[in-house]
């Protein structure tokens, strides 16, 4: 039987690494071989670590590109698991594929966009690939309901690659989100592409 995949997408703060350090703890009781890959990129808490906003951590491999996957998964895993999947290459497309061919389960968890609003283009296509898709939500940092669906960046700083937590972004409702980019404040760090 071939593997399945779960992608776990969202805003900042919604949850996801959280979920995905859930799923594995159920492999883990199950004295499951496991897996879990980072990007190298996230130093956020440390290089070997994933973490989670409200303080849960796990050890994780960190890893640049796909293929530096490659010699972790010579011997035969249960599951993989892969945080931050939007900082990957397209290549990890293929790997996860070649995975649930060889009946191993993926995890993935990312975002699914920019705090532009612009896609993320692995996270896109691993959506695409997926057997079970979950969309969290966070709160919403402006008027406090539980709908926040987007991310806003409150730095000045207008790149959409840019690894930080609370002090760069915000999760925010879609009306907040609006309304922030059409603020004088908001007019220079947020708002996608085709609204400027
Ligand atoms: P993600 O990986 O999606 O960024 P995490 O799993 O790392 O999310 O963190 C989720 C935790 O973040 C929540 O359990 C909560 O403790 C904390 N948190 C901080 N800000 C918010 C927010 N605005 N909405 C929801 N949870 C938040
Ligand atoms: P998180 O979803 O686990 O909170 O982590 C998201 C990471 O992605 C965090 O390091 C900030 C970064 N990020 C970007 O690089 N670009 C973006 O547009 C957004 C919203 C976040
Ligand atoms: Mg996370
Ligand atoms: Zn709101």
């Amino acid at each position: 039987m071939s593997g399945k995949l779960t992608v776990i997408v969202g805003p900042m703060y919604s949850g996801k690494t959280t979920e995905l350090l859930s799923y594995m703890e159920i492999y883990k009781l199950g004295r499951k071989k496991t897996l879990l890959f980072k990007p190298a990129l996230d130093v956020r808490y440390g290089t070997s670590v994933v973490k989670t906003h409200s303080g849960l951590e796990a050890q994780a491999v960190p890893v640049e590109f796909t293929k530096d996957m490659l010699p972790y998964l010579r011997e035969k895993v249960d599951a993989v698991f892969i945080d931050e999947v939007q900082f990957f290459d397209k290549d990890l497309v293929k790997l996860v594929r070649k995975l649930l061919d060889e009946n191993v389960n993926v995890f993935c968890a990312g975002l699914d966009m920019t705090f532009k609003q612009n896609p993320f283009e692995t996270t896109m296509l691993l959506l695409a690939l997926a057997n079970e898709v979950t969309k969290k939500k966070a709160v919403c940092h402006v008027c406090g309901e539980y709908n926040a669906t987007l991310t806003y960046k409150i730095s000045d700083s207008d790149s959409e690659i840019d690894v930080g937590g609370k002090e760069k972004y915000i999760a925010v409702c879609r009306d907040c989100y609006n309304r922030l980019v059409g603020s004088t404040y908001g007019a220079s760090s947020g708002g996608s592409d085709e609204n400027r």
